[in-house]
């Protein structure tokens, strides 16, 4: 499978060095290889390159102060910094590789690296004595031991004369080394069905019972599947969260809405996935007028709901089907229950007696099973989780 940057959303941070000349040719080449581009400068880049030559190629306003109330108004620093799915700069110079390194946020763009979730890459272009200076190695070295990714720097004639390592790759060569070291497609051509979010059971017009998922995880899972070239359909129950790029989303509330809208996608689907935390009952009766106080106590009685994930995985042409298992206790034995008793091709258990992964949070860890063998997938971002779970379930789902 070829690598491509179709559909990804890029933010493209120039810094000052000569450098800066040729980023016109490379926004062109990412737009090319299909990618959004935004770019952001830094006061200094502007010495080097026009924002406006950058405004034509990319089809989009050059960002350059963190300050300027009509680019928030327009589209705000955090807004940006959450939009991209890559952040790549270049050229970097030495000042802001050691600002990056210490996580200084005193401009547009270091605060945006601060801000992003998204992976940041740096291609670095400077003089061949500064690149070499112990004060930069260190701060590569920070910055390596953080992820960041590094493309470059080339070795060569320098614009100052001197001839070593400092010059910042070509166009041609960053778009290369980006595209390869992205999301690949390798879900091109297949339909997705993800379930998200919480769903609410309502007693009566003002109350319902409902639970503590935020909906992140099924949203990254689907900003992932997008990511890796599917079509993608996301059900999902109240959440407050911007709609990430899918094909299709259905917006439901109660357990059985989200069964309606499932099984009239599921048909041509390829893959399911149940991230959604469905309520298992629901009341007996929903009364259609605000239920007044009176006894001391008061009882309530349930009747179980439907269980979206089982009724997939007994279609008879059910599509590759991975359930979530949210446990507070003995997490692998429920997880590995389920993955049996609902006739699964996968599950994700998910250990929600934690406070900073699970529901709610940014991060989660997974420990994923299948019939013959099972992997930890280690604590990291939402997106990040998600991309390894949907790399798992394609190299399963092709090996079926
Ligand atoms: O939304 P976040 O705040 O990001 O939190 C993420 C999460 C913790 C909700 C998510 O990672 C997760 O674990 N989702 C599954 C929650 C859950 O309901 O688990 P469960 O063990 O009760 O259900 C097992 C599986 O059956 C799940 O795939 C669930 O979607 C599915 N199910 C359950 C009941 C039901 N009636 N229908 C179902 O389809």
């Amino acid at each position: 499978m070829t690598a491509s940057l179709h559909n990804i959303k890029v933010l493209l941070g120039i810094t000052g060095g000569i450098a800066a000349y040729k980023t016109p040719d490379l926004v062109r080449k990412l737009t090319q290889q299909g990618a959004e581009v935004r770019v952001v400068v830094t006061s200094s880049a502007k010495s080097f390159v026009s924002p406006l030559s950058l405004q034509a190629v990319s089809g989009n306003t050059v960002s350059d102060d963190l300050l300027d109330p009509m680019a928030e108004a327009a589209m705000g620093h955090i807004e940006l910094a959450k939009w991209a799915d890559v952040l790549l700069i270049a050229p970097a110079t030495a000042n802001f590789i050691a600002k990056l390194a210490h996580g200084m946020a005193d401009d547009l763009l270091s605060t945006l690296c601060l801000a992003t979730q998204a992976p940041v890459f740096i291609a670095p272009a400077m003089n061949q004595q500064m690149w070499q200076a112990q004060a930069t190695v260190a701060n590569m070295q920070t910055l390596s031991d953080r992820g960041v990714g590094v493309f470059g720097p080339a070795q060569g004639e320098q614009a100052c004369g001197d001839v070593g390592p400092g010059r910042m790759l070509e166009p041609e060569e960053l778009v290369n080394a980006l595209s390869q070291n992205l999301i690949q497609p390798v879900l091109q051509g297949k339909k997705i069905v993800i379930t998200a979010g919480p769903t609410r059971e309502h007693l009566d017009p003002v109350r319902y019972i409902t639970n503590y998922s935020s909906g992140k995880m099924g949203f990254a899972l689907a900003r992932a599947a997008h990511l890796m070239g599917a079509e993608v359909v996301l059900v999902s129950g109240p959440v407050n969260l911007p709609t990430p790029s899918v094909s299709k989303f259905h917006k439901v509330v109660t357990a059985q809405n989200m069964l309606d809208a499932v099984m009239g996608e599921i048909s041509d689907s390829d893959i399911f996935i149940g991230c959604a935390a469905v309520a298992d009952y629901r009341p007996v009766e929903s009364v259609n007028h605000k239920i007044k106080k009176s006894n001391e106590e008061m009882s309530l009685s349930f009747v179980r709901n439907p269980d979206i994930l089982a009724n997939v995985a007994a279609l008879e042409n059910a599509p590759f089907t991975v359930g979530f298992a949210a446990e507070t206790q003995n997490v692998s034995g429920y997880a590995k229950d389920k993955l049996e008793r609902k006739k699964l091709n996968m599950i994700a258990a998910n250990d929600v007696s934690k406070k900073d992964i699970g529901f709610n949070s940014d991060d989660n860890q997974l420990h994923v099973f299948w019939k013959d063998g099972d992997v930890l997938l280690d604590r990291a971002d939402k997106l990040t989780l998600a991309t390894q779970l949907l790399t798992l379930i394609s190299e399963h789902y092709y090996d079926a």
